[in-house]
């Protein structure tokens, strides 16, 4: 019996193996395609027009795949990857914010009429996680200060606590114990009204992936990256200092500002570097992640060794 059987066909004509894989994902596509054609549609509305503003960053940004793949959204897993791949269940319409507690005019918005409270902007802004890790990401969005400025917010009205949706049955990760649910943040009011603060509705020029937070999300670009609390439901006005849900975690680990902040290591690891995704050297981290010209003047006299 011979050892070798030549094949039935000619070897030119076997495929290899990535291009078939690569064909059948192109198949795959067009079949979801043609899905997608028959259903309603499941992206988000296009953006209105927006600017580019000032406050951005010129470094290179990061890839959209980056910035898509590589997220914390323990709603919806503890792994990097596992919020591109389970944030599909979130329903963002329907979507309204709540904004409530110490102000004159409290009011629920729908995201059409967030959109208009002031001219969307385009902000590249560095993001450094406390795990030390960075990335730049151009955001879409407004400043926080003109959602605020519309309630008036009252003498008392000294903190700003953000709230994210709680919804077990779209966000799975709710339905462990790894955080004290839903996910729960706070600023000073003056930090809140920081034109840096903003609220963010689109990256890359587009409405948010639900992996990024969609549909609204806050971003801070001087602090941690936890403080960017994900798909906001409610934002409440208060007298005390909110208790965040990293906080209630570990309150000696993650603190009430959680600046960035090279010199004051967290207690199990350095601050003082970070590697910016897709680079393989670390960098040095720097003082309000580089944005100390703008905000050092907010934490004036203050120890910040104490107030971490
Ligand atoms: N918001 C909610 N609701 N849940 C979260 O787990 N993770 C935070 C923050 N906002 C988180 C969240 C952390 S730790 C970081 S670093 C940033 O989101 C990451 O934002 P990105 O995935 O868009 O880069």
């Amino acid at each position: 019996m011979p050892l070798y059987r030549p094949p039935l066909i000619a070897p030119s004509e076997i495929t290899p193996e990535a291009i078939y894989q690569q064909r059948r994902s192109l198949m795959q596509g067009a079949a979801l395609a043609g899905l997608a054609a028959a259903m309603p549609p499941l992206q988000a509305a296009p953006l209105p027009t927006f600017y580019k503003s000032r406050y951005s960053t010129d470094e290179p940004r990061n890839s959209l795949t980056e910035v898509t793949s590589y997220n914390n959204f323990y709603e919806f897993g503890t792994d990097k990857g596992d919020p591109a791949d389970n944030a599909h269940t979130l329903r963002t319409e329907p979507w309204t914010v709540e904004v409530s507690g110490e102000v004159a005019k409290a009011r629920k918005f729908d995201l059409d009429s967030l959109l208009k409270l002031a001219p969307l902007e385009e902000r590249i802004y560095r993001l450094r996680c406390v795990e030390g890790w960075s990335m730049v990401i151009p955001w879409v969005g407004l400043p926080l200060a003109a959602l605020l400025k519309q309630v008036q917010p009252t003498s008392r009205g000294k903190f700003v606590e953000f709230t994210t949706l709680l919804a077990p049955e779209q966000m799975p990760g709710q339905k462990t114990r790894v955080l004290d649910w839903p996910y729960i943040e706070g600023l000073r009011i003056d930090e809140a009204m920081h034109p840096l603060t903003i609220l963010a509705v689109g990256l890359y020029g587009k409405p948010l992936p639900k992996q990024n937070g969609a549909p609204i999300r806050l971003v801070v670009p001087w602090k941690y990256g936890f403080k960017s609390i994900k798909s906001i439901v409610r934002i409440r006005l208060v007298e005390r200092q909110p208790t965040s849900s990293w906080t209630a975690a570990a309150p000696s680990e993650y603190g009430f500002y959680s600046n960035v902040n090279p010199e004051v290591d967290h207690p199990r690891w350095s601050q003082a570097t970070e590697r910016r995704i897709g680079e393989f050297l670390k960098r040095k981290t720097l003082m309000f992640n580089g944005y100390a010209d703008e905000v050092a003047s907010l934490y004036k006299g203050m120890d910040l060794r104490r107030n971490f």
